[in-house]
Order: C-alpha cells, then sequence, then structure tokens
C-alpha cells in the first residue's frame, strides 16, 4: 500500500451521510453481519475495529456488548467517528495511526474486525497485520474478516481482468472527488482461498461463510 495516496484520498472524501452510523439506511451490509458478530461479542470483550473509519461497526460491536477501539489513519474520519460517537454517547475510543504498525501493549483485544478492508493491502502488508495482531490478540483471541472474492467478481462481470495489472496485482482507479480534485485509489486482486493461505499461516481457521452473494466472512483463532 502506498500510505500517502490512500491517506490523501480518505481525508479528501470526508463527511458523506453514507458513512454515518446514525443513519439507519446504511445498515444493510451491517445488518448482514450482525448475528455472525452476535455469536462472538458479549460484556467482556475488548474489540478492534481495523480501518474504522467513521466509526460504523466500532459503533456496531459496542451496540453488541463490546468495549471498543476503532484505528484508522484518515485524522478527518477520525473526527467524524469522534462527533458521531459524541452525539450518541459512545465509549468508543478512536486512535490515529496505520494498522501496518500498530502502539497496542500484547495481548489488548479480544477480537480484531477487518470488515472488507483487505483489498487495500498488498499481499505482504498483510502478513505484516498479522504477526502484529499475533501479539496484540489474546490467546485464543479471534481475528474476523470479510471480503470478496476477485474471481467471482470478474466471473460475474463486476471487474474485468483487464483492470488488473498481472504482475503486481494491483488495481489502479482514480476518484473524481467533488470540490476536491481526482484522487488515486489503489486495491489488490485478492481471492477467497489466497486471503485463507496468507492468513491460515499465522492464526487457525474455525469458521467460513458466504453471508451474501460473494460476501465471505472468515473467523481465525489467535492459538499462542
Ligand atoms: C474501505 S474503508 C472501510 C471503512 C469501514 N470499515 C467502513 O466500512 O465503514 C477503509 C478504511 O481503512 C483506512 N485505512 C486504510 N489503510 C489503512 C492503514 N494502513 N492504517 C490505518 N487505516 C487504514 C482508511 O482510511 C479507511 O477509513
Amino acid at each position: 500500500m502506498n500510505t500517502k495516496i490512500m491517506k490523501d484520498r480518505y481525508n479528501a472524501v470526508g463527511y458523506h451521510p453514507m458513512i454515518d452510523y446514525r443513519n439507519k439506511s446504511n445498515h444493510k451490509k451491517l445488518n448482514l453481519i450482525k448475528p455472525l458478530l452476535q455469536d462472538l461479542i458479549n460484556a467482556k470483550i475488548t474489540a478492534l475495529d481495523l480501518g474504522c473509519n467513521a466509526g460504523k461497526y466500532s459503533f456496531l460491536m459496542e451496540e453488541l456488548g463490546a468495549k471498543v477501539t476503532g484505528i484508522d489513519f484518515s485524522d478527518v474520519a477520525l473526527e467524524i467517528a469522534r462527533e458521531i460517537g459524541k452525539d450518541i454517547k459512545s465509549h468508543c475510543v478512536f486512535v490515529e495511526g496505520n494498522i501496518l504498525d500498530m502502539q497496542f501493549k500484547e495481548n489488548s483485544f479480544d477480537l480484531a474486525l477487518f470488515p472488507l478492508n483487505i483489498v487495500e493491502f498488498q499481499y505482504g502488508d498483510i502478513e505484516i497485520l498479522c504477526q502484529e495482531l499475533k501479539n496484540i490478540l489474546t490467546p485464543n483471541g479471534l481475528f474476523c474478516i470479510t471480503i470478496q472474492d476477485g474471481i467471482s467478481r470478474i466471473r460475474t462481470g463486476r471487474d474485468s481482468k483487464e483492470t488488473y495489472d498481472l504482475s503486481s496485482g494491483i488495481h489502479k482507479a482514480f476518484h473524481d472527488i467533488p470540490n476536491k480534485g481526482i484522487y488515486e485509489y489503489q486495491t489488490y486482486f485478492w481471492t477467497l482461498a489466497f486471503a485463507k493461505y496468507i492468513i491460515g499461516k499465522y492464526f487457525t481457521l474455525i469458521k467460513e461463510v458466504e453471508y451474501d452473494a460473494n460476501l465471505y466472512w472468515l473467523t481465525f483463532k489467535n492459538i499462542k
């Protein structure tokens, strides 16, 4: 990942009603994973929302009972998260930082959630993230991700194989952000099998569900 390109892009996006947890019409995706999280969360759980943006998933996990910390490198998104948090009387803590260089203490969290963010990360970055999570997750702590399968996106015409650089797996897009300009947005080609293989080098897969069309939930356990 090119941290500067991505951070600049997310900072430029700023506020949009789509990212606001108070707007219930945004809860379609959240509601799909709510039952999966409900099975894992109780009042004793400390949870980490990786790439929390304006805190949608953080607020959901808090609603389910967890004590939540969200981390993101976009100071603009975090400011919005904190404002929404204040308004809804949330106790979520929002920390500015790069998830590839987290400063949390060993065994800080029982669960880390990484919802649909994996495409923004290079293959080696996910290995770095796994090494960090092995340390900051408790023994038997859970690493939960949601992912779309890249091959399935091509099969169903949602992506074209021509859009990916075959050598690196990078897909470059350019977004015209109103009143801000053109911003580059880089993603990487990921498949379900590949994500399971890479994360499986560090964690034990304990659950795999297709919870909606081409939307997969994976739960990994941190066996120390
Ligand atoms: C696709 S958005 C998803 C946000 C959130 N999961 C949601 O659906 O509301 C990805 C978020 O991850 C953040 N992000 C991407 N790479 C990051 C990194 N290396 N460290 C911290 N945050 C990162 C971005 O700033 C952005 O807010």
